[in-house]
């Protein structure tokens, strides 16, 4: 029989898909609203919430922010019943916050579990990204890669043209350069204005959403929950944390890490058998929104578990109270 204090990710993940299920909840009255803010926090109380009905020690290492700017799910709260096994949680109550108050696609709650220890505790800073889906050889692409280079090394992977390749990154000045350097090789753009943790997901499920490669730079904290999702359904990734100041150095020293150039491979940014919820505030290319009909909420989360690879897609109907 299993010990109860350990790290039992089947047993555990229909309680992850509750906390995501009742954050999205929360935050639907508020979709279309234009309040990030208020939609944020419903969805940082319900998920809080939730989180602490379950049998776990678990440590928020990626969350809200830091304790004094975040009354709730900051970095280091202890969260759950404090009984059940160590574990470390990463969460983004609404991860695309802009997304919901305008009522656009791809808003997401978004949280991870794993073994304590075994998610990189990632600093409130800027990550750079480049992920692409299963089925390809070990190390196709890489960060050290010209943007343009990864188009045609994955071309050629894939054995098509590069105009048969499509990108998905993020609308920013900052990503100019990239963007035309793309286009240079004839490979398709999409490009999002906000939600790079479903940009990275993506690509995982790419006969379905047309993306092949996600890459471009976002949120640090983003990039492990990325990670997290790509440890189950397959698919590589490689981030390397970007500093703008000696300040944002600083928290990143705080945080453990020393080599601050380091690339981290998905398995450096999760090391060990993760559990991964994600369920749709509006509608996405991998889940739909929540649907208000008279008297009921109706959402779909996708559930997965590294260990076993097992992705679930899974409606709830709840009334509304
Ligand atoms: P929020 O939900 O916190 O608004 O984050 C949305 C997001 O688009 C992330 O997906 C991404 O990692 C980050 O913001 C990018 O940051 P920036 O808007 O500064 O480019």
């Amino acid at each position: 029989m299993t010990a109860p204090k350990d790290f039992n990710d089947r047993m555990l993940s229909l309680g992850l898909a509750r906390v995501s299920e009742a954050a999205a909840h929360a935050s639907a009255r508020l979709i279309g609203h234009g309040d990030e803010k208020a939609a944020d926090q419903a969805a940082v109380n319900a998920m809080r919430d939730q989180l602490n009905m379950l049998d776990i020690k678990g440590v928020v290492v990626i969350g809200e922010g830091e304790r004094d700017e975040a009354p709730m799910l900051f970095i280091g709260e202890e969260v759950g019943t404090g009984d059940g096994p160590d574990v470390d949680i990463a969460l983004d109550p609404l991860e695309g916050t802009t997304l919901t108050a305008k009522d656009m696609p791809n808003a997401l709650t978004v949280i991870a579990m794993a073994p304590r220890g075994s998610l990189l505790h990632a600093p409130d800073v800027y990550m750079d990204k480049l992920a692409i889906g299963p089925g390809y050889p070990v190390d196709v692409v890489s960060l050290d890669m010209s943007p343009a280079e990864r188009v045609r090394a994955l071309a050629r992977a894939r054995g098509v043209n590069d105009s048969d390749i499509t990108v998905c990154i993020l609308e920013r000045p900052r990503h100019e350069d990239m963007i035309a350097e793309v286009r240079s090789t004839g490979a398709a753009i999409r490009l999002i204005t906000d939600g790079d943790v479903a940009g990275v997901i993506h690509t995982a499920e790419a006969a379905l959403t047309g993306i092949d490669m996600y890459m471009g730079s976002g949120g640090a904290p983003e990039g492990v929950l990325a990670a997290s999702a790509l440890k189950c359904m397959g698919g590589q990734m490689w981030g390397r944390l970007l500093f703008c100041n000696d300040d944002e150095r600083g928290r990143a020293r705080k945080a453990g890490i020393t080599d601050l150039d380091r690339i981290y491979a998905r398995d450096d940014l999760v090391t060990d058998d993760v559990i991964f919820a994600a369920t749709g505030v509006t509608d996405g290319s991998i889940v739909a929104g929540v649907k208000r009909e008279p008297g009921h909420l109706t959402t779909e989360t996708i559930l997965m578990r590294s260990k076993t690879g097992s992705v679930r897609r899974m409606i709830y109907r709840n009334p509304i109270k």
